[in-house]
Formats: C-alpha cells, sequence, structure tokens
C-alpha cells in the first residue's frame, strides 16, 4: 500500500526539532506562519500545499498555555487543506501531573487538555509522559498516541559514562524510570519518599537501609522544574555522606535558576534529553521519535 508523503510544520519553538525530524523523515519541513492582532488574538497560516499528505506537527508542550491554541488551529487549518492525517510530535506533553482533584474544586486538566487535542488530531507522539494515577494515554485521549520511553537512552549514556552508577529516584513516582533503567544498566537502584508542600517546598528522605557507597550515586528523575526535589535529594545523599550525585532528568522544564542551584549544591553534573530546549540536554530523542511516526501514521 502506498504511504501519503510525510510533511512536518513546527509549532512555536519547534523548529529545531522539526528540522530533525524532516531529516531522519526524509521529507520536507516548514514553519507554522503566526501573526499576533492587536487584541490579543492570534493568526495562524500555513505556508506549504499539505493536500494528500500526513502532517506532522512538531513542538515541545512547556509552557503550553501559549502554544496549544495555535497547535488547534494549524491542525483544523491542515485538515481542512486536504491533509490525509494530521498527528502531533510533542516530546514534552503538558498538563499530565494535575490527574486529580488535589484539593476541593480544581479542576482535572489532564483530562481536560486530551480531550482538547484529541478533538482535533489523529495521533501523538510523545516521551514519557508523567504517568501517575493515570496509567496510560489511552485512558484519556481518544486517539491513536505512542510514548517513545527514555530509559534506553538513558541507560545507553549511563553505560559509557558511569562506572558503577548506583540509580536513585527522589520519588516513588520515579520508580517505573529508575528501575527500568537500573535494570538496562545492570545497576543496583533505590527510591526514596518525597513529600511536597508546596511549589517550592519539598522534603526526601532514604526509605530503606539499603546503601551502595562505593557507587556513583545518579539521581533519575521524569521532570526537573524548579529543582527543588532534585536539591532536597542532593542535600540528603550529601549529608549521608554518599557523595556527588549526577542528576539526570528526561524534561528539563528548569526555571532560571534550578541548573545553577544544583551545580552550586555540589551536583556534578546536570543532563537532560533534548524534550525541551535547554543547555543541560545531552540525548537526543529525534531519530527515535521519528520512528515512532512512521510507525503509528502507517
Ligand atoms: C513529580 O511529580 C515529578 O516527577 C517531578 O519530581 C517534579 O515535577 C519535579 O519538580 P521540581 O523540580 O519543581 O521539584
Amino acid at each position: 500500500m502506498k504511504r501519503e508523503k510525510m510533511l512536518v510544520i513546527a509549532l512555536p519553538g519547534g523548529a529545531s526539532l522539526a528540522a530533525a525530524l524532516a531529516r531522519s523523515l526524509r521529507c520536507d519541513w516548514s514553519e507554522l506562519a503566526l501573526h499576533h492582532f492587536p487584541d490579543g488574538e492570534t493568526g495562524v497560516r500555513i505556508d506549504v500545499a499539505v493536500k494528500g499528505c500526513c502532517v506532522i506537527l512538531a513542538g515541545s508542550l512547556n509552557q503550553p498555555d501559549t502554544k496549544t491554541l495555535p497547535l488547534i488551529y494549524a491542525a483544523d487549518a491542515a485538515l481542512e487543506l486536504g491533509a490525509v492525517q494530521v498527528g502531533l510530535v510533542a516530546p514534552y506533553l503538558a498538563y499530565m501531573r494535575q490527574d486529580k482533584r488535589f484539593h476541593p474544586g480544581e479542576a482535572i486538566t489532564s483530562r481536560s487538555y486530551a480531550r482538547m487535542l484529541s478533538a482535533s488530531l489523529d495521533f501523538l507522539v510523545t516521551v514519557d509522559p508523567h504517568l501517575h494515577r493515570i496509567h496510560t494515554l489511552d485512558e484519556i485521549y481518544s486517539i491513536r498516541t505512542q510514548v517513545v520511553p527514555a530509559a534506553p537512552l538513558i541507560a545507553r549514556w549511563l553505560r559509557s559514562h558511569v562506572h558503577s552508577p548506583w540509580l536513585i529516584g527522589p520519588d516513588e513516582e520515579s520508580a517505573q524510570w529508575v528501575a527500568e533503567v537500573a535494570g538496562l544498566v545492570g545497576a543496583p537502584w533505590t527510591v526514596l519518599h518525597k513529600t511536597r508542600r508546596g511549589d517550592r517546598d519539598v522534603g526526601v528522605r532514604l526509605a530503606s537501609r539499603e546503601r551502595w557507597p562505593e557507587h556513583v550515586p545518579v539521581l533519575l528523575d521524569d521532570i526537573i522544574s524548579t529543582g527543588e526535589t532534585m536539591l532536597a535529594a542532593t542535600r540528603l545523599l550529601q549529608k549521608a555522606g554518599l557523595g556527588a550525585p549526577l542528576c539526570v532528568g528526561v524534561h528539563a522544564l528548569f526555571d532560571a535558576q534550578a541548573q545553577s542551584r544544583l551545580l552550586e549544591a555540589g551536583v556534578s553534573r546536570v543532563l537532560t534529553c533534548d524534550t525541551v530546549t535547554h543547555a543541560s540536554n545531552t540525548i537526543r530523542m529525534a531519530p527515535a521519535l521519528a520512528r515512532a511516526c512512521r510507525e503509528i501514521s502507517a
């Protein structure tokens, strides 16, 4: 069966991802044209012919509120202009952490956001979404979805750069990533117990008696945002005499001070996957994302 031609369109901030995907997929890419009207509304224009194509909108959804409306307008326009299908490659998928009503009256934004994107797209490809109380994307997204795991690439990096790592997850939720990476590397692993009292107020403690003092501590989490979780874990390890950790994050949401505060606290190196553009990006995800696109669009 003949496949439709692929075409990648970069969402705001997604140009380098779009170019890398297009290179791997051997197809063209183009930027979405945006115009900001004086009244605060946004005009969206697709400057390439999409008729008969499988259109892939590419861009990470960190800082999602300004990116989501252009994404929906672009997806709707591509379909109206004759695209056969429209998918989204968002290496970081937003609004996955508000997966329950933590306080009375709160919106469960994971569900609303999934409903909104599902209404305009045919498929979604992402890297390690924050799945906690929601176990698979299919529980909230009604379109085809594919998750690209970062663990094999992180494990490959650790195998070639760190002798005898000890994988440590800063909270119970991180066990899914930590266990997988540790298994692939053949290293011991532990998760800490975390208490979050506020956006920037986090406490951690060692939940088990297990210690691997001869190993290099490697803190691993899916998201580094304010850096408070990694900071609390770093301080704990240092206080326990377990050495300066390496911090590995999948998604580098990093606020302005997070990386420098981690380095000042004694972290030996901070490294992340390039799902969100940041100076710490070390592990490239585009080739694996392109493979996922080929599979899901077939
Ligand atoms: C928690 O749900 C996530 O896995 C991360 O631990 C969290 O997002 C990190 O946030 P921060 O860097 O602000 O402590």
